[in-house]
């Protein structure tokens, strides 16, 4: 293959944005990428619809061991810029909660809207192909593919987390990283369901499918959003938010009754409604089969006595209870099925500004790969965007 000015490493999001970009800008541009097509996790992004943005990016919306690496990129490329491109290739969007915009149609959208960009801007991108050995060599990079050698001025590293191996998510940028000195925060599954094992999952497996809304904190993150019971534990928005935050041995909270004061809607219920039993108070409240299900596993001793029996100290405990449900998951589902991967490259090592590496010149890395991380909800496409942007704009 001939010489080229960048190879980008990893055709996913932050890889294609990065190299239609450098590529309008006159440069010549490869894209390496190991699986056999490009933008797989784009296509099962947001449930088929991606995802693509949030209208309200804050860096404080990030995890990193640097909270504010991110400032930057994302100062220089917000929303409105990738709206802007949307718009201009007649993807049709809407808002669905909390700022979050999804395609009408699909996802395959947003992937083809970022190949006639690299088509445009003449970057060649090459499929099937991964890179079997990378050397920093004549002031430049050569690099040895299944295609054969390739050389470039400017490496970036676009490899993406660990989360869903079978999409082709791979090590290969945290090794490349490691190989050139540089330092990786400890990786683990973010935006994962949570899981439970023994008897708390026994007593919990028949509420599989049910979804109310909590508020789930760990230190302190909080997110007031829908939880999920599965068969495996729990999910949904709240639960996959908080995973990010949670490490097994960490206090996780859950409220039930997110926004009400639980002692005093008991107590209105003994005072309204004295003869009704502790299980038809919570229905008014709870779903009723998780009602039920608080009632047999946490509130035996109650069940089946008029409210008007139970005392203060009684109502006081099942409130606390309700407000602070004692439930300690005993791990996540891992990266078989999580959004994304906390941690990877060390942000001291690498410039906020163009995302290039301050221990080898003309390396750079974007995207997930670096230890930069979004909440739920658009934030990490926002990420790929505006650091893909960040680094094109540098080479
Ligand atoms: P990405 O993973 O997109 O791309 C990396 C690319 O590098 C892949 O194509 C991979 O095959 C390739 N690669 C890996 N190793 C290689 C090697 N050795 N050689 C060559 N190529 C290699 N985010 C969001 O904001 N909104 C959403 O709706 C969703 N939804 C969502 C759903 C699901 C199921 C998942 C798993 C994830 C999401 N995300 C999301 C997260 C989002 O997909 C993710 O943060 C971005 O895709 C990260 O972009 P990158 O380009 O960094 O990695």
């Amino acid at each position: 293959m001939d010489d080229f000015d960048v190879v980008v490493i990893g055709g996913g999001a932050a890889g294609l944005f990065c190299a239609a970009t450098a590529g309008a800008r006159g440069l010549r541009v490869l894209v390496l990428e190991h699986a056999n097509k490009v933008g797989k996790k784009i296509l099962m992004s947001g449930g088929g619809r991606c995802n693509f943005t949030n209208l309200d990016v804050r860096p404080d919306r990030y995890l990193s061991a640097n909270p504010h690496f991110c400032k930057s990129a994302l100062a220089r490329y917000k929303p409105e810029a990738f709206i802007a491109l949307v718009d201009k290739h007649g993807i049709a969007w809407h808002e669905k909660e909390l700022g979050q915009l999804f395609c009408d149609d699909s996802s395959k959208l947003i992937v083809r809207m970022l190949l006639a960009e690299c088509e445009a801007a003449n970057v060649r991108i090459e499929t099937e192909t991964p890179v079997l050995r990378v050397q920093h060599r004549d002031g430049g990079f050569a690099l040895n593919t299944k295609l054969g050698p390739v050389r470039c001025a400017r490496l970036v590293v676009a490899t993406g987390g660990l989360s869903i191996p079978s999409m082709g998510a791979s090590g290969f940028g945290f090794d490349l990283a490691r190989q050139f000195g540089h330092r990786i925060k400890p990786t683990r599954a973010g935006l994962v369901p949570l899981t439970l094992s023994g008897k708390p999952l026994e007593a919990h497996q028949d509420l599989s499918g049910l979804s109310l809304a909590v508020e789930a904190s760990c230190g302190n993150a909080s997110f007031n959003n829908q939880m999920l019971f599965t068969h495996r534990g729990l999910s949904g928005p709240a639960m996959l938010q908080i995973s990010s935050y949670w490490e097994p041995g960490k206090p996780l909270r859950i409220d039930l009754l997110p926004g009400d004061d639980a002692l005093a809607l008991l107590q209105a219920e003994r005072r309204d409604r004295p003869n009704i039993e502790l299980r038809t108070a919570l229905t008014a409240h709870l779903p009723k089969r998780l009602a039920q299900k608080l009632v047999e596993t946490l509130f035996p001793a109650f069940d089946g006595k008029p409210l008007r029996q139970l005392r203060e100290a009684d109502l006081a405990q099942i409130a606390a209870q309700l407000s602070d449900w004692p439930i300690t998951p005993n791990g996540t589902e891992g990266y078989r099925t999580a959004e994304v991967t906390l941690g990877g490259v060390d942000t001291d090592e690498l410039s906020s500004s163009t995302m290039e590496s301050k221990l080898q010149p003309g390396l750079h890395f974007i995207g997930e790969v670096v230890d930069v991380t979004g909440w739920l909800g658009g934030y990490n496409f926002q990420w790929a965007w505006a650091s893909g942007k960040a680094a094109a704009q540098a080479l």
